[in-house]
């Protein structure tokens, strides 16, 4: 499974390996950032990510790296539209930390079952495939631009297969808007580096995001990979075109916690945008 070999491949690093940010919160035990001798990657040097170490390579050699730029000329897509579930309309409980760059969530759910999750389902190859969120972690900055333009930060709700196998990612672009974000609202409002090992109990509405960005009607899709090592690939990417706006006070406190944590953008090649 691909999400055990994740784990072993960071396993093999031996403690000295970050968490893999998109997908693995198990391996959340490594993030030391204080010691930059713990560092086997960083964000600041993600161009020699692929000589780092073998099992790296499609950092440097993929055909489906994420993430790419975007354009408005491109259009937005007609194909693959996520038809959500009843759970996205619900609430959900979880653990709220910050994954070593910024806030995160990890949902509750039973050991190895994933299927209680809020889910989306999406058609791929002709297959409707249903996806379970089992997290999400903010970015700072924006890992996607938009005709050049990039956002302050980028929320990632992290969707699992059935069997916990990384699949399928929907994206939202973060900046300070008018007014408050009542997803954000709802949350506990700090969080911090010095803090990285409290986690704390809480719930939120999945649904409350969709809605802030127009329950995700446009967007951008195409086939991309983990963010950071060992960049797998296999993870298609949902980009909401819509901005979710926040207050200018809680742009603040999401900066106030977060570090530099956008991978460069990758060549665009096979990965199929909107198609
Ligand atoms: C905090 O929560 C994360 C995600 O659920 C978990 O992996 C980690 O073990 C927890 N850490 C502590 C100290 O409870
Ligand atoms: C979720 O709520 C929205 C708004 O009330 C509604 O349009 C949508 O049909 C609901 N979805 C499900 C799966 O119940
Ligand atoms: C979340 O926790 C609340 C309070 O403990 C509980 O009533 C609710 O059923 C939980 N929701 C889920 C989806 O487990
Ligand atoms: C996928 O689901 C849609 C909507 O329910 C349905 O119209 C379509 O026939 C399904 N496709 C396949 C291949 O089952
Ligand atoms: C950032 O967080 C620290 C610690 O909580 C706080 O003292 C400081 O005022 C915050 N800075 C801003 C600009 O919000
Ligand atoms: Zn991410």
């Amino acid at each position: 499974m691909l999400a055990k070999l994740l784990i072993s491949a960071l396993a093999a690093l031996s403690t000295l390996t970050q968490a893999c940010p998109e997908h693995d919160f198990h391996a959340r035990r490594h993030i030391k950032r204080a010691e930059p001798a713990d560092t086997v990657w960083a964000y600041e040097a993600s161009y020699n990510w692929g000589q780092l170490s073998e099992s790296f390579s499609l950092c440097q050699a993929g055909t489906q790296q994420a993430p790419i730029p975007l354009l408005l000329t491109q259009g937005l897509s007609l194909n693959h539209i996520p038809r959500f579930g009843e759970g996205y309309n619900g609430t959900a409980n979880g653990t709220f930390f910050n994954w070593g760059y910024g806030p995160a969530m990890s949902l509750a759910h039973e050991q190895g079952v994933y299927t209680t999750l809020p889910s989306f389902t999406f058609d791929d190859n002709g297959v409707n495939e249903t996806v379970y969120l089992t997290g999400w972690h903010i970015h700072a900055p924006a890992d996607h631009s938009v005709g050049g333009d990039r956002s302050k930060a980028e929320l990632h709700f992290v969707h699992t297969t059935s069997e916990g196998t990384p699949r399928a990612v929907l994206a939202f672009r973060i900046d300070p808007g008018n007014s408050d974000s009542p997803f954000f609202a709802g949350l506990p409002r700090y969080f911090s580096f010095r803090e990285v090992e409290k986690n704390t109990t809480t719930s939120m509405s999945p649904g409350e995001v969709l809605r802030e960005v127009n329950w995700f009607s446009e967007f951008w899709t195409y086939r991309g990979s983990l963010t950071s090592p060992p960049c797998t690939e296999g993870i298609r990417f949902f980009v909401a075109r819509n901005i979710l706006f926040v207050g200018n006070a809680q742009m603040q406190d999401i900066l106030n916690v977060s570090t530099y944590s956008a991978r460069a953008e990758q060549e665009v090649w096979l990965h199929q945008i909107n198609v």
